[in-house]
């Protein structure tokens, strides 16, 4: 199949890549042109693992190249898919401008036959939107069919997530669309849910907004356990033994962050108000993930009401391990929160510092290990559960800080080993263990 991916971001990129490895012949366009060109010589501007060994094998092997020029990338393709950004808009639903100027940008060059394919995440009844905008800006009579593929990829395990998924959902009112993204995705062999376009783009905001209620309901649990005095590590392992509920996704902790839970509930929820529907579980998701970054800070100021003057160390900024994405990180919220009560902060994050020194405040102090950030702190704050701090011996916080006292907004270590060293150790709906 000729293909054309529209969009270099992570979804954009990793699909067109993947596409070609299955002996697909695919071109990428974007309008970066920087982009384009380093992208060609086989480096890719994000890091995702195992996506430079794709990329450059399936360049090499001619199967795969980017461009800037739609009229070139769109020529002969039998399909497109559209990968921009939806971010979030200022009333919380999906902002449109990329995904409505990518539609213009292919009528205007589109000179045959083709099907439209959507990996972006939009809004439902998105997709008969961009057929009607393409159709009504073609330059050539063509005929368009449109169908909905949205993506489950997670940062960091993006390629692996493409060939291991557990499913594929294709959605279109057109039964020859449906054929051909089966045939398109049969390569990678793995169930396929074949249904409605609507149901498509609802599949997708309903999978997203279930894993951020599961994260803010483990969450609830957490601040009850601590209060009764139960261990959210065994609720959690005893609850995730039930198939119903399932192990996965019942980490306590801080909240979620990235780019796509904070804005993928906020957008169901403002996709129900324009219907009048409200959604009073999801309200309550998002309301919690909001308090719950804050939580540890809460217990900063419960444990030590003055901290004006206090040294304190932050352990990761990434809103998760293995990426440098500091969207909706909770780092943002208690490094200000921190800075704002007299605090003297030093931070350490393995990858994602040059990031997190365009976002976050110029006061903070950048460290490149974590010895060097908690040399003569009072309070240690952990943000990020990286493999390197979850290994990060407990006996050094003792040796290194001046008062030992651990902040752990991941839960990163075993309570029971945090019992034998030492340490003050607060975590997140687990008894503290005091000195
Ligand atoms: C997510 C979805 O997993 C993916 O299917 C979708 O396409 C995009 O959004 P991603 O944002 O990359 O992927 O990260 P993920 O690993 O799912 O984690 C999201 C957030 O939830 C992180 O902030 C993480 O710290 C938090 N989380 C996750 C928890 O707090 N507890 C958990 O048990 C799991």
């Amino acid at each position: 199949m000729n293909i054309v991916v529209i969009g270099t971001g992570y979804v954009g990129l990793v699909t067109g890549v993947c596409l070609s490895e299955l002996g697909h012949n695919v071109t990428c366009i974007d309008i970066d042109e920087d982009k384009v060109n380093t992208l060609n010589k086989g480096i890719s501007p994000i890091y995702e693992e195992g996506l430079t060994e794709l990329l450059q094998k399936n360049i090499e092997a001619g199967n795969l190249d980017f461009t800037t020029d739609y009229k070139k990338g769109l020529k002969g393709k039998q399909m497109v898919y559209i990968a921009v950004g939806t971010p979030q808009g200022e009333d919380g639903s999906a902002d449109l401008t990329y995904i409505n100027k990518a539609s213009k940008d292919i009528a205007l060059n589109l000179e045959n036959d083709i099907i439209i394919v959507t990996k972006s995440t939009v809004p439902v009844g998105t997709n008969e939107h961009i057929k009607e905008l393409i159709k009504s800006n073609l330059i050539k009579n063509v005929h368009l069919k449109i169908a909905s593929n949205p993506e489950f990829l997670r940062q960091g395990s993006a390629v692996y997530d493409t060939f291991n998924g557990d499913r594929i959902v294709i959605g279109s009112d057109d039964e020859e669309a449906l054929e051909a993204l089966e045939k398109v995705n049969a390569g990678f062999h793995l169930p396929i849910v074949k249904t409605d376009l609507r149901s498509a783009e609802m599949i997708k905001y309903a999978s997203n907004a279930f894993l951020a209620t599961k994260i803010s309901f483990i969450n609830e649990m957490a601040n009850l356990s601590e209060k009764i005095g139960a261990n959210i590590d065994h609720v959690a392992a005893g609850m995730g033994m039930d198939k119903r509920i399932g192990n996965a996704f019942l980490n306590a902790g801080i909240g979620y962050g990235g780019s796509c839970f904070p804005k993928d509930t906020r957008a169901i929820i403002s996709i129900g108000k324009n219907v009048n529907y409200d959604m009073p579980i999801l309200e309550s998701v998002v309301d919690l993930n909001d308090r719950q970054r804050g939580i540890i800070v809460d217990k900063v100021a419960d444990r030590f009401p003055d901290i004006k003057g206090k040294k304190v160390a932050v352990l990761g900024l990434a809103f998760k391990p293995n990426t440098d994405d500091m969207r909706e990180a909770p780092s943002i919220l208690v490094t200000e929160k921190l800075l704002e009560e007299g605090a003297v902060v030093n931070v350490y994050d393995p990858v994602a510092s040059e990031n997190a020194k365009s976002i976050l405040s110029d006061e903070l102090n950048y460290y490149s290990n974590i010895v060097d950030a908690i040399k003569g702190t009072d309070i240690t704050i952990i943000l990020t559960e990286w493999k390197e701090i979850k290994e990060f011996p407990l006996e050094n916080y003792k040796e290194y800080m001046v008062e030992p006292v651990v902040f752990d907004g991941r839960n990163c270590y075993e309570l029971e080993d945090a019992s034998k060293s030492g340490l003050e150790y607060h975590s997140i709906g687990r008894p503290t263990i005091k000195r």
